[in-house]
């Protein structure tokens, strides 16, 4: 008798244990709020974890993003030379099904413009003789990339980071709405963001395009650089939905009606502009491990921050939801085996995701669901 409910558990398929019943993406479709995503398309392909990793996403979420394969340098590899292969997988080739679609889940298209020169942003070999072209050619080429990219997924991406990441973090630089001295800056000016828009609109015109950006959040220089800029663009007529506010959080974070993130986003209505929060997580410190410990990442330091990171998470939904602008919430990623954050913290963070290393719902989940429930 007491062996019998771990025979059961080794029975059972491991999805059925991990994949709360009914899940997130019901919840979230009775109140009205698409729920996504960010997704590693290896994750995908390789159907990972025993179909745990799927199964979670159908099961929580009605829309994904990739994580890094539809950046400019996994897409633009030259000029007029796209690798179409990770989008034709998620959203199928012309006329095809992609893994989405078979699913039903909406895609976010991330990103046209990664307005950063250094890292997985700008195609590299525009910063070689390539790219080394008189504004004119430039701006062709910029525009051959953006309706072929587009153009070849229209109706089928639901909405567009058309640029990402322009202004810079240090304030006062110069530049008009303080935009990162980047490779389009340079060729084409603040111009760049008001063609990217446009082409991207003609190329899928009914798709939502945004501006991206994080350490906006609740209204920082940088978040009034970005008011600024959304009001200009939309004074110049480029077809803007709304700002992708990134939201990577920490655990003490405090997020309440009245405060400067409500206002942020008031703020945003009254601009006449949708948003998005795309990239939630909600980090916490870990136990200190060097690069590639199995538990990297993964054990609190402090179990009760697993409390708190809850607490944040209900607050971005609850102000999510009491805003008539939001066309969503999307997280970044949702277990925490496949979070970006003990990499980018160095290991000092972790922990941020709604599901554990083992797809087990956390705390943050709970308070999720609580929260779409009411
Ligand atoms: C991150 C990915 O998660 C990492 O795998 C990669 O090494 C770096 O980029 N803002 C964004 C995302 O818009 O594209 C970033 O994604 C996280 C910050």
């Amino acid at each position: 008798m007491i062996l019998f409910p771990a025979l059961l558990a080794l029975a059972t398929p491991q999805s059925t244990l991990s994949s709360p019943t009914p899940g997130l993406r019901e919840l979230a479709k009775r109140r009205h709020l698409t729920l996504g995503t960010e997704v590693p398309l290896r994750n995908l392909q390789n159907d990972v974890d025993g179909g745990r990793f799927a199964a979670t996403v159908a099961a929580n979420f009605d829309m994904i993003e990739l994580e890094n394969e539809f950046k400019p340098p996994a897409v633009w590899k030259g000029p007029r030379d796209y690798d179409f292969a990770a989008g034709d997988f998620v959203v199928g080739a012309p006329g095809a099904k992609g893994w989405a679609q078979k699913r039903k889940l909406k895609v976010r298209g991330h990103v046209l413009i990664y307005a950063k020169d250094e890292g997985y942003t700008l195609p590299q070999w525009l910063k070689g003789p390539q790219g080394d072209v008189p504004k004119e050619q430039a701006a062709a080429m910029l525009h051959d990339y953006i309706r072929a990219v587009v153009g070849r997924y229209k109706g089928k991406i639901a909405m567009w980071d058309v640029v990402n990441e322009a202004i810079d973090d240090r304030p006062n630089n110069g530049n008009p709405f303080n935009l990162r001295n980047t490779y389009w800056f340079r060729k084409l000016g603040p111009e760049f963001l008001v063609l990217a828009f446009k082409w991207a609109h003609e190329a899928d015109p009914k798709a939502e395009l945004y501006y991206n950006e994080y350490s906006v959040e609740n209204g920082s220089e940088k978040g009034r650089s970005m008011l600024a800029l959304g009001k200009w663009l939309k004074a110049q007529g480029a077809p803007i939905t709304g700002f992708g506010l990134q939201y990577h959080i920490d655990g003490r974070t405090t997020i309440a009606p009245g405060d400067a993130y409500y206002g942020y986003v008031e703020a945003i209505r009254k601009l006449g502009l949708a948003y998005q929060i795309t990239e939630l997580d909600v980090a916490i410190p870990v136990k200190p491990t060097p690069p590639g410990d199995a538990e990297r990442g993964l054990v609190p330091s402090d179990s009760a921050d697993l409390d708190r990171q809850a607490e944040v998470y209900a607050s971005v939904f609850r102000m999510a939801l009491a805003s008539k602008n939001c066309h969503g919430v999307q997280t970044w990623g949702f277990t925490d085996r496949y979070s970006w954050i003990p990499d980018f913290s160095r290991g000092r963070n972790g922990a941020a995701l709604l599901f554990d290393k083992e797809y087990r719902p956390k705390p943050a989940y709970a308070a999720v669901e609580a929260t779409l429930r009411k």
